[in-house]
């Protein structure tokens, strides 16, 4: 056994979903600059995927580095089955999956809320999980199994799946009903496919942001309450940035967690610790 410090070693291709904006457009960033070969960015919006797939071109670091992008709908099976194709079309082969596309909507208790944003939250946040893990792992399941270079005799994965889970997937959250639902659901999911797909060397984890500054965050109501919610329940007071999830998706998904499945990852400050 030799352990090398080389790195994340993240030199394969990733797929992220939600990728154009936020968390997921940090997370094509790290691996861009991490030394992926390729990156290739799914998203609903057009103009930030363009701008993204420039940027990414800049923080490369694997001269083989190249980037593609798909205007995409998670809500639709036959976009997330053809967003996997063209990867594979591409690289030959899907090495990281994160979904990471979600929304959410304006917060109301559980009986107020509109059956028209509830039924939009659950499409998007866990039907949307379901059907890009669905074509992924039918992806993954096809092709071979990637050594890392420096885990000699550690058996490496056909790939694997980083879900986004959130806070709100371990506790309740008062006027996020539906939301809260589906990140329950994303992390039932996660541990349920690591059940599954372990023995065919295919990893499945969840990272769970807490509360992060990012366009997610929209209304001087959202604002007011994350610096509340920073003062008073997260032990590092302060609310995280889209780098820092980033970070726990580029290890989980790294052959340095190789012995990792069906865990979640909080990056939250601290505050899922708290009772
Ligand atoms: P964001 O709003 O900056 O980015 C979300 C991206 O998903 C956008 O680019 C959007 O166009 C895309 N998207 C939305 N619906 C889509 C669909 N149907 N198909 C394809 N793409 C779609 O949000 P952020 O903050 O980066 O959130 C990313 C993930 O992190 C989400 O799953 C969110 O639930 C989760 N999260 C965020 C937290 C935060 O405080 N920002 C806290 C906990 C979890």
């Amino acid at each position: 056994m030799s352990p090398s410090n080389r790195g994340f070693e993240v030199d394969g291709v990733l797929l992220v979903t939600g990728g154009a904006s936020g968390i997921g457009r940090a997370i094509a960033e790290a691996f861009a600059a991490e030394g992926a070969r390729g990156v290739h960015l799914c998203d609903m919006n057009k103009d930030l995927l363009e701008e993204v797939a420039q940027d990414l071109k800049f923080y490369a670091a694997n001269p083989a580095f190249e980037v593609i992008y798909s205007l995409m709908d998670v809500t639709k099976p036959e976009d997330c089955e053809k967003a996997v194709a063209d990867t594979v079309a591409k690289w030959n082969r899907l090495d990281y999956a994160v979904n990471c596309a979600g929304i959410t909507k304006p917060r109301t208790a559980i009986g107020d809320y509109s059956i028209a944003d509830y039924q939009a939250i659950v499409d998007v946040n866990l039907s949307g999980v379901f059907y890009g893990m669905q074509a992924q792992l039918k992806q993954l399941e096809k092709q071979g199994v990637k050594k890392s270079s420096s885990h000699d005799g550690i058996p490496g994965d056909r790939g694997c799946i980083v879900n986004i889970g959130s806070i709100c997937g371990v506790v309740g959250q008062a006027e996020l009903g539906p939301y809260v639902a589906t990140k329950h659901g994303v992390l039932g999911l996660t541990k349920t496919a690591a059940e599954e797909y372990g023995p065919k060397n295919i990893r499945v984890n969840a990272v769970s942001p807490g509360y992060i500054l990012t366009p997610f965050i929209k209304t001087e109501r959202q604002f007011a309450a994350l610096k509340k919610i920073a003062d008073d329940k997260v032990p590092q007071r302060r609310s995280g940035y889209a780098q820092e999830i980033a970070a726990a998706v580029l290890f989980v998904a790294s052959p340095r967690a190789s012995f990792i499945t069906g865990a979640n990852i909080p990056v939250d400050g601290g505050m899922s610790a708290r009772a």
